[in-house]
């Protein structure tokens, strides 16, 4: 019997780019796993920043996070640094994050006016967690033992209180690999913005526009492309995201 579940969100983008081998970043060098490089050209984060214009809520893994632990602006608020910036939903199992990061000094200076910072985890926070952090921090406990939609559910619910109450809201996940695979897992994401870079990167560890396991073909996402766009050297991409049946 075909089961299309609600949608989770009332709209979900993902934004990515990645090179033609469906990598999302590259290694700077091959003596330091930590230093990782960005793909896309100028044109790719602008068009980054205008989705971000239009999110209300934007989530993150914690690798992506590490990678580039600033304050997630769009192109409006890249003119006006103390404008508040979308709500953030940061998702970690390990808590290992820079408390320190510039992200954190900015939102502990603004908190009065700024949206809530949301930390998911399975995992409760450490107890060293600084004070000043605790602050502004919201964590939200996710069940382990919960499948992905029912954790992403428990996100929306922890994060609604905060938006502007009878609109709609758009979510926008911006990476990476691995929390794509979740929002996959949960048939979450309703449209991919991709921009294709011609790079051929390879690598066994290089994380790719979908991480985890993988998917069986009975189990594969596809994407009906709506856009396609030529701004050399890239591809702009754009397409809604189609699931297979849910027969569970
Ligand atoms: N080209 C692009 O468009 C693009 C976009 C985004 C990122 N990137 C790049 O991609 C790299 C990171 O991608 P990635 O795939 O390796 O990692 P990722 O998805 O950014 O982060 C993985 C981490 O997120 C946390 N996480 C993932 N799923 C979770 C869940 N369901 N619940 C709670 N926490 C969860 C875990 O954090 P802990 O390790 O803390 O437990 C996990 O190790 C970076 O180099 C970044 O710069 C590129």
């Amino acid at each position: 019997m075909f089961k299309r579940p609600p949608p989770l969100f009332n709209r979900c983008v993902a934004c990515f780019a990645s090179s033609v081998d469906g990598k999302i970043t590259a290694p700077s060098n091959h003596t330091d796993p930590h230093a990782w490089v960005k793909l896309g050209t100028p044109a790719d984060l602008e068009r980054l920043f205008r989705l971000r214009d239009v999110a209300d809520v934007l989530c993150f893994g914690a690798s992506t996070f590490r990678a580039w632990a600033s304050v997630r602006r769009g192109l409006t608020h890249q003119a006006n640094p103390l404008a508040n910036p979308p709500i953030h939903v940061l998702f970690t199992q390990s808590w290992a994050i820079d408390w320190h990061a510039p992200c954190f000094v900015e939102w502990q200076t603004h908190q009065q006016n700024w949206s809530p910072f949301f930390v998911a985890s399975t995992n409760l926070p450490p107890a060293d967690l600084p004070i000043e952090i605790l602050s502004f921090l919201h964590p939200i406990h996710l069940d382990a033992s919960h499948s992905p939609a029912q954790q992403l559910a428990r996100v929306k619910d922890a994060v609604t209180p905060f938006l502007t109450p009878n609109t709609l809201s758009t979510w926008m996940l911006e990476g990476g690999g691995q929390l794509f695979d979740f929002f996959l897992q949960a048939q979450a994401v309703d449209e991919l913005h991709l921009t294709l870079t011609p790079q051929l990167i390879g690598g066994y560890s290089t994380p790719s526009l979908v991480g985890g396991a993988g998917f069986t073909p009975s189990n594969w996402a596809s994407v009906s492309w709506t856009s396609v766009e030529h701004h050399p050297p890239e591809l702009f991409l754009v397409g809604d995201v189609v699931y297979p049946p849910n027969t569970n």
